[in-house]
Protein backbone atom coordinates (compact mmCIF):
# COMPACT_ATOMS: atom_id res chain seq x y z
CA UNK A 1 0.00 0.00 0.00
CA UNK A 2 1.07 3.44 -1.04
CA UNK A 3 -0.08 6.90 -0.39
CA UNK A 4 0.36 10.00 -1.88
CA UNK A 5 0.20 13.60 -0.43
CA UNK A 6 1.35 16.96 -1.65
CA UNK A 7 5.00 18.30 -0.92
CA UNK A 8 6.05 19.61 2.41
CA UNK A 9 9.06 21.82 3.47
CA UNK A 10 10.46 19.05 5.15
CA UNK A 11 10.33 17.17 2.33
CA UNK A 12 14.06 18.49 0.80
CA UNK A 13 15.85 16.13 2.38
CA UNK A 14 14.17 12.80 1.51
CA UNK A 15 13.56 14.24 -1.97
CA UNK A 16 17.60 15.14 -2.38
CA UNK A 17 18.42 11.31 -1.52
CA UNK A 18 15.86 10.09 -3.51
CA UNK A 19 17.00 11.69 -6.81
CA UNK A 20 20.64 11.62 -6.07
CA UNK A 21 20.01 7.50 -5.97
CA UNK A 22 18.65 7.91 -9.38
CA UNK A 23 20.56 10.29 -11.20
CA UNK A 24 22.19 7.58 -13.13
CA UNK A 25 18.69 5.56 -14.59
CA UNK A 26 16.44 8.99 -14.46
CA UNK A 27 19.09 11.96 -15.96
CA UNK A 28 18.00 10.93 -19.37
CA UNK A 29 14.33 11.02 -19.60
CA UNK A 30 14.10 14.31 -16.49
CA UNK A 31 15.99 16.93 -17.34
CA UNK A 32 15.86 18.77 -14.14
CA UNK A 33 17.71 15.76 -12.89
CA UNK A 34 21.01 16.34 -13.71
CA UNK A 35 24.76 14.72 -12.52
CA UNK A 36 25.13 18.12 -10.47
CA UNK A 37 21.87 17.79 -8.61
CA UNK A 38 21.82 19.82 -5.25
CA UNK A 39 20.43 20.01 -1.97
CA UNK A 40 19.59 23.59 -2.39
CA UNK A 41 17.75 22.57 -5.78
CA UNK A 42 15.68 19.96 -3.80
CA UNK A 43 15.12 23.19 -1.45
CA UNK A 44 14.16 25.68 -3.99
CA UNK A 45 12.21 22.87 -5.91
CA UNK A 46 10.05 22.22 -2.73
CA UNK A 47 9.48 25.68 -1.76
CA UNK A 48 8.41 26.60 -5.31
CA UNK A 49 5.76 23.70 -5.01
CA UNK A 50 4.06 24.17 -2.06
CA UNK A 51 3.26 27.77 -2.92
CA UNK A 52 2.08 26.31 -6.89
CA UNK A 53 -0.12 23.13 -4.59
CA UNK A 54 -1.50 26.89 -2.94
CA UNK A 55 -2.25 28.87 -5.84
CA UNK A 56 -3.41 26.71 -7.85
CA UNK A 57 -1.05 26.41 -10.81
CA UNK A 58 0.97 23.33 -10.25
CA UNK A 59 -0.19 19.82 -8.01
CA UNK A 60 3.18 17.76 -6.70
CA UNK A 61 2.82 14.88 -4.63
CA UNK A 62 5.32 12.67 -2.92
CA UNK A 63 4.88 9.00 -3.00
CA UNK A 64 5.17 7.63 0.49
CA UNK A 65 5.19 3.86 1.17
CA UNK A 66 3.11 2.64 4.41
CA UNK A 67 6.27 2.97 6.67
CA UNK A 68 6.46 6.81 4.98
CA UNK A 69 9.28 6.04 3.16
CA UNK A 70 9.87 8.44 0.09
CA UNK A 71 9.28 6.61 -2.73
CA UNK A 72 9.09 9.63 -5.58
CA UNK A 73 6.57 11.80 -6.70
CA UNK A 74 3.86 12.21 -9.27
CA UNK A 75 1.81 15.35 -10.49
CA UNK A 76 -0.03 17.62 -13.14
CA UNK A 77 1.55 20.33 -14.29
CA UNK A 78 1.44 22.05 -17.62
CA UNK A 79 -2.15 23.02 -16.58
CA UNK A 80 -4.18 24.22 -19.73
CA UNK A 81 -7.52 25.48 -18.13
CA UNK A 82 -8.44 27.53 -21.23
CA UNK A 83 -9.01 23.26 -22.37
CA UNK A 84 -9.51 21.87 -18.93
CA UNK A 85 -6.25 19.49 -19.58
CA UNK A 86 -2.99 19.05 -17.72
CA UNK A 87 0.20 16.86 -17.91
CA UNK A 88 0.44 14.05 -15.53
CA UNK A 89 4.55 12.92 -14.68
CA UNK A 90 6.28 10.30 -12.45
CA UNK A 91 9.07 8.87 -11.27
CA UNK A 92 9.74 6.33 -8.46
CA UNK A 93 13.67 6.63 -6.61
CA UNK A 94 15.84 3.55 -8.43
CA UNK A 95 15.49 1.19 -5.33
CA UNK A 96 11.85 1.04 -5.28
CA UNK A 97 10.73 0.40 -8.92
CA UNK A 98 9.61 -2.80 -10.35
CA UNK A 99 7.10 -3.40 -7.72
CA UNK A 100 4.14 -1.14 -9.28
CA UNK A 101 4.50 1.84 -6.95
CA UNK A 102 3.88 4.44 -9.99
CA UNK A 103 1.22 2.37 -11.11
CA UNK A 104 -0.77 3.15 -7.92
CA UNK A 105 0.40 6.64 -7.44
CA UNK A 106 -0.34 7.62 -10.95
CA UNK A 107 -3.86 5.80 -10.39
CA UNK A 108 -4.46 7.21 -7.25
CA UNK A 109 -3.56 11.00 -8.86
CA UNK A 110 -5.49 10.46 -11.60
CA UNK A 111 -8.87 9.83 -8.51
CA UNK A 112 -7.46 12.76 -6.92
CA UNK A 113 -7.67 15.05 -10.44
CA UNK A 114 -11.06 14.20 -11.06
CA UNK A 115 -12.30 14.55 -7.61
CA UNK A 116 -10.51 17.84 -7.13
CA UNK A 117 -9.73 19.87 -10.12
CA UNK A 118 -11.52 20.90 -13.10
CA UNK A 119 -9.69 19.24 -15.63
CA UNK A 120 -11.69 16.34 -18.54
CA UNK A 121 -8.21 15.47 -19.72
CA UNK A 122 -5.16 14.22 -18.33
CA UNK A 123 -2.14 13.37 -21.08
CA UNK A 124 1.12 11.55 -20.12
CA UNK A 125 3.72 11.98 -22.71
CA UNK A 126 7.17 9.05 -22.45
CA UNK A 127 9.65 8.94 -24.84
CA UNK A 128 9.86 6.29 -27.28
CA UNK A 129 12.59 4.43 -25.99
CA UNK A 130 11.04 5.02 -22.16
CA UNK A 131 10.11 1.32 -22.08
CA UNK A 132 9.27 1.45 -18.22
CA UNK A 133 7.26 4.75 -18.40
CA UNK A 134 5.20 3.66 -21.55
CA UNK A 135 4.50 0.54 -19.50
CA UNK A 136 2.71 2.50 -16.67
CA UNK A 137 0.86 4.37 -18.76
CA UNK A 138 -0.42 1.57 -20.52
CA UNK A 139 -1.42 -0.09 -17.21
CA UNK A 140 -3.13 3.10 -15.56
CA UNK A 141 -5.41 2.72 -18.76
CA UNK A 142 -3.96 5.66 -20.65
CA UNK A 143 -5.47 5.79 -24.03
CA UNK A 144 -2.72 5.93 -26.75
CA UNK A 145 -3.02 8.69 -29.64
CA UNK A 146 -0.30 8.67 -31.51
CA UNK A 147 3.34 8.94 -32.08
CA UNK A 148 4.29 12.79 -31.69
CA UNK A 149 7.57 14.03 -33.45
CA UNK A 150 10.85 15.08 -31.98
CA UNK A 151 8.56 16.23 -29.00
CA UNK A 152 10.49 14.83 -25.47
CA UNK A 153 14.06 16.08 -25.04
CA UNK A 154 15.99 12.84 -23.88
CA UNK A 155 19.97 13.81 -22.55
CA UNK A 156 20.96 16.57 -25.66
CA UNK A 157 18.56 15.51 -28.43
CA UNK A 158 14.95 15.52 -29.44
CA UNK A 159 13.17 12.31 -29.28
CA UNK A 160 9.86 10.87 -30.62
CA UNK A 161 7.12 10.47 -28.14
CA UNK A 162 3.56 8.43 -27.14
CA UNK A 163 0.79 10.40 -26.02
CA UNK A 164 -1.40 8.94 -24.02
CA UNK A 165 -5.10 10.54 -22.36
CA UNK A 166 -7.18 10.04 -19.72
CA UNK A 167 -10.34 11.23 -19.73
CA UNK A 168 -12.56 11.84 -16.72
CA UNK A 169 -15.55 9.88 -18.41
CA UNK A 170 -13.46 7.12 -19.05
CA UNK A 171 -14.95 4.31 -17.37
CA UNK A 172 -11.52 3.16 -15.46
CA UNK A 173 -11.33 6.46 -14.58
CA UNK A 174 -12.59 7.41 -11.05
C1 LIG B 1 8.96 5.02 -15.27
C2 LIG B 1 9.02 4.71 -13.77
C3 LIG B 1 8.31 5.82 -13.04
C4 LIG B 1 8.33 3.38 -13.50
O1 LIG B 1 8.28 3.19 -12.08
P1 LIG B 1 7.93 1.74 -11.44
O2 LIG B 1 7.44 1.97 -10.06
O3 LIG B 1 9.08 0.84 -11.61
O4 LIG B 1 6.73 1.30 -12.39
P2 LIG B 1 5.75 0.04 -12.21
O5 LIG B 1 6.44 -0.99 -11.38
O6 LIG B 1 4.44 0.55 -11.75
O7 LIG B 1 5.58 -0.46 -13.71
C5 LIG B 1 6.68 -0.58 -14.57
C6 LIG B 1 6.30 -1.46 -15.74
O8 LIG B 1 7.26 -1.24 -16.78
C7 LIG B 1 7.87 -2.46 -17.14
N1 LIG B 1 9.22 -2.14 -17.56
C8 LIG B 1 10.27 -1.80 -16.80
N2 LIG B 1 11.34 -1.53 -17.60
C9 LIG B 1 10.91 -1.66 -18.87
C10 LIG B 1 11.53 -1.51 -20.15
N3 LIG B 1 12.81 -1.14 -20.26
N4 LIG B 1 10.79 -1.75 -21.26
C11 LIG B 1 9.49 -2.10 -21.17
N5 LIG B 1 8.83 -2.27 -19.98
C12 LIG B 1 9.55 -2.05 -18.85
C13 LIG B 1 7.78 -3.31 -15.89
O9 LIG B 1 7.93 -4.68 -16.18
C14 LIG B 1 6.36 -2.93 -15.43
O10 LIG B 1 5.37 -3.53 -16.23
P3 LIG B 1 4.60 -4.91 -15.79
O11 LIG B 1 3.92 -4.60 -14.48
O12 LIG B 1 3.66 -5.17 -16.91
O13 LIG B 1 5.65 -5.96 -15.62
C15 LIG B 1 10.51 4.60 -13.29
O14 LIG B 1 11.18 3.67 -14.10
C16 LIG B 1 11.23 5.93 -13.32
O15 LIG B 1 11.18 6.69 -12.37
N6 LIG B 1 11.93 6.22 -14.42
C17 LIG B 1 12.69 7.47 -14.55
C18 LIG B 1 11.79 8.68 -14.63
C19 LIG B 1 10.83 8.61 -15.80
O16 LIG B 1 11.15 8.10 -16.86
N7 LIG B 1 9.61 9.15 -15.59
C20 LIG B 1 8.61 9.18 -16.63
C21 LIG B 1 8.83 10.32 -17.55
S1 LIG B 1 7.62 10.32 -18.87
Amino acid sequence: MIRIRPYALSDAPSLFEAVRESIDTMSAWLPWCHEGYSFEESEVWVKSQVQAFKEGSEYAFVILSESERFLGGCGLNALDLANARANLGYWVRASARGQGIATEATRLLIQWAFQNTPFHRLEILAATGNGASLRVAEKVGGHREGLLRDRIRVRDQVQDGVLFSVLRTDPRAL
